[in-house]
This record gives structure tokens, sequence and C-alpha cells, in this order.
């Protein structure tokens, strides 16, 4: 009996460990955030590097959403930490992204972000004032 017990003990950690991995995070595919701005990331390469789309919809920008191109990697993991620009083709700024995939309490996916927002200055006294900085959850897109 004290020589089954491990045993078993070994065999229901080995059943029920795949499933803490269940909800792996794969960054593919459509995204919406906080704001209503949505993304879409096409799939990743071998090593690591996606394309994709951004629309944005804040109010500091044109109305309606524009679509701006978007350039990133991954790290391989079940649970990767990211970074992508996105170079806005309504303006003359640039936005990189940082973040990292989750899978929350509820078992949905979770992108918990961090970005700074480069904005074009006329001059080098302007610098200052030049980089905002945010974070924003996306969600995915059924
Ligand atoms: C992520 O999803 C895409 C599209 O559904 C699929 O092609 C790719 O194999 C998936 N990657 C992983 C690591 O599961
Ligand atoms: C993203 O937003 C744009 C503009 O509102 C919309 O046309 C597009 O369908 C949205 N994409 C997804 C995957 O929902
Ligand atoms: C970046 O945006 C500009 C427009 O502001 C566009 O001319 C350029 O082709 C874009 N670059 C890429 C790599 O999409
Ligand atoms: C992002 O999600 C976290 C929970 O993971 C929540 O506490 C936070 O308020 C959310 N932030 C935004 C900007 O929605």
């Amino acid at each position: 009996m004290e020589q089954v017990t491990p045993f078993l003990l070994v065999l229901s950690l080995a059943l029920v460990a795949p499933g803490l991995f269940a909800g792996k995070c794969n960054l593919t595919g459509s995204w919406i955030n906080d704001l209503g701005s949505n993304m879409t990331i096409w799939p990743i390469d071998k090593e690591g590097n996606f394309n994709g789309i951004y629309y944005t919809a804040v109010k500091d920008t044109p109305n309606d959403p524009k679509r701006s191109p978007l350039l990133g990697s991954q790290q391989p993991s079940e649970y990767p930490t990211f970074g992508f620009t996105v170079n806005w083709t309504f303006t003359d700024s640039v936005t990189v992204f940082t973040g990292q995939c989750f899978v929350d309490e509820d078992g949905k996916e979770i992108l918990k972000t961090m970005w700074l927002l480069r904005s074009h200055e006329n001059s080098i006294k302007d610098d200052w004032k030049a980089t905002r900085v945010g974070y924003n959850n996306f969600t995915r897109i059924k």
C-alpha cells in the first residue's frame, strides 16, 4: 500500500498536469481591446515573427477607424511574451506595444499590453512631449 500510493500520486499528477496547459495562448487571430480597437495577427513564422493589421478606434484619430500595418516578434512559449510596432498610415506617428498572452480564471485568452506612442514633432525643443504611454487588454474576437 505504501508503495502504491506514491505511484497513484505520480499517475494522477501526470493526468492532471496537461490540463494546466490546456489553455495555451496563440497570438494568431483577431483581438479587440477595451477602447474598441481591433487587430488581426497572421500565422507566426518559425522564427517567431508575425505581421498583422491594426484598426484604431480612439477619438484622437479621425472618426472612422483606420487600418495600419503591424510587425512583431514573440518568444516561443505556452504564454508568449511579444512585441510589435504599428506604423500609422494616417499620421506620422509610430506605436510600439509589448505584452504577454495569458489565460484568465474563466479560461479566456487575454493579451496584457503596454504601449508607447511617439508623435512627430517639428523641433527638438518639443521632444519632451512627444511620447505617450498606456495599457490595454485585448480579448479574442470569435
Ligand atoms: C495558432 O493558430 C493558428 C491559426 O489557427 C495555427 O495555424 C497555428 O498552428 C497555431 N499555433 C500554435 C502554436 O498552436
Ligand atoms: C475591426 O474594425 C474594423 C473597423 O471598425 C472593422 O471593419 C473590422 O471588421 C473589425 N475586425 C474584426 C475582426 O472584427
Ligand atoms: C508606413 O506608413 C507610411 C504612411 O504613413 C507608408 O507610406 C509606409 O509604406 C508604411 N510602411 C509600412 C512598412 O507599412
Ligand atoms: C485589464 O484587465 C485587468 C484584469 O486582468 C483589469 O484589472 C484592468 O482594469 C484591465 N484594464 C483595462 C484598461 O481594461
